[in-house]
């Protein structure tokens, strides 16, 4: 039993005995007393009631009547004509305590009712907030979504037209530097013309290359193995800019079904940034690792200068750079790619301590050598 409902009860018990004493002590000729006390027993029953509902009314009014009983039999004489007002002053001790006992036990049931309608409430509240943030989400992704194959679209036709241009612009320029000298001030423009067209050259090409997946040649690829080739590829350009690039082995051989030139080129361009990302003595640590049973991980450690936190959230959107030569299309293409290998990518930085890129694609042999 509950420490209010033992309190409670002895509070009425102790009541009713205390208002049956006063009856039972005090001397009959002081009959307006017996009036007042009479009318007395109403509290406990009211209260036994309400703190009970209806069974405690009608206990707590029986047993009022109970003790009440005798004092009318054997110290008024008892007659019922005499003292039917006494009696009937019983009756009502019975309808009160089982009137104001059901009206409260209703009222109670009716809040727990509400209670309940209110925490269905909250609760389709809460869903539906988490709808609506699911929905912007998605509404989010299928914006993403458009802007590339509009951006796809548009590059299909655009990029043979810049292309062919960009190449007679490169061609006469090549021909107009034999005219000087390196040194001469005009060399100097012509090399910047050429570089310029270079870079153009580079941007059509990389947007091309997003808009217009080839299509994919599905083989088994070792993890592994795509990163050792890309980390030669790279070697020599992460000695020029003495960062040390490490290749952590792996646990177990990770194998999975990939195209293995277009997963190189995922990992040569988040490599690519990391060790742009990365000043001279710093590192990028490259490891794999199973990730549970079904599915491997790849993070790639850099000790660069880190990722601001307004700009993490759009550096996977085309042509998002922070870099004077940069296309801004290196993630965006990487992230298609890893996608359509049932992969994911995600990224967490901290501005001047470095920045790791994670990948995960589902194993095609799970750890225990079951086929997924
Ligand atoms: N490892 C990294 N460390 C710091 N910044 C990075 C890293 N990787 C990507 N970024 C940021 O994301 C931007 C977009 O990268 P990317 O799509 O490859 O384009 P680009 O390299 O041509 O700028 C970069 O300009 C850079 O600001
Ligand atoms: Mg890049």
């Amino acid at each position: 039993m509950e420490k209010s409902t033992i309190t409670r009860t002895t509070l009425l018990a102790a009541s009713i005995v205390g208002i049956s004493l006063l009856h039972y002590l005090t001397p009959l000729q002081l009959h307006y007393l017996h009036d007042i006390f009479q009318r007395l027993y109403y509290l406990p029953i009211v209260l036994a009631a309400v703190w009970f509902g209806l069974r405690g009314g009608l206990l707590c009014s029986i047993m009022v009547s109970i003790a009440y009983a005798p004092h009318i039999l054997f110290q008024w004489g008892g007659q019922l004509t005499i003292e039917m007002e006494k009696y009937l002053e019983i009756v009502l001790y019975n309808i009160v305590g089982g009137m104001t006992g059901l009206l409260s036990q209703r009222e109670r049931e009716r809040t727990a009712q509400l209670q309940k309608t209110a925490r269905g409430l909250e609760e389709s509240y809460q869903q539906l907030e988490r709808q609506s943030e699911q929905m912007i989400i998605i509404e989010e992704q299928l914006r993403r979504a458009e802007k590339l194959s509009t951006l796809g679209e548009m590059a299909a036709v655009l990029a043979h037209e810049i292309r062919n241009p960009l190449g007679s612009i490169r061609g006469t320029a090549e021909i107009l530097k034999d005219d000087y000298q390196p040194g001469d001030p005009k060399y100097e423009f012509i090399e910047i013309q050429i570089k310029e067209t270079e870079r153009l050259n580079r941007v059509v090409e990389d947007f091309l290359r997003m808009a217009r997946p080839q299509p994919a040649d599905m083989q088994s690829c070792s993890v592994q193995e795509e990163l050792e080739t890309i980390a030669t590829l790279v070697a020599n350009d992460a000695r020029k800019r003495h960062v040390q690039l490490t290749l952590s082995p792996p646990d177990a051989p990770l194998i999975i079904k990939a195209d293995g030139e277009k997963l190189r080129q995922a990992f040569l361009n988040i490599i690519i940034n990391a060790l742009q990302a990365t000043p001279p003595g710093g590192s990028v640590i490259i490891s794999t690792r199973n990730y549970e049973t079904t599915a491997c991980e790849i993070s790639f450690c850099d000790s660069g200068q880190g990722i601001e936190a307004e700009k993490l959230g759009r550096i996977f959107e085309p042509f998002f750079t922070t870099k004077p030569q940069g296309t801004g299309l290196g993630l965006a293409i990487t992230k298609k790619i890893i996608e359509s290998h049932g992969g994911a990518i995600t990224v967490a930085s901290e501005v001047g301590c470095g920045t790791t890129v994670t990948v995960r694609f589902p194993l095609q042999h799970t750890a225990n050598g079951g086929t997924v």
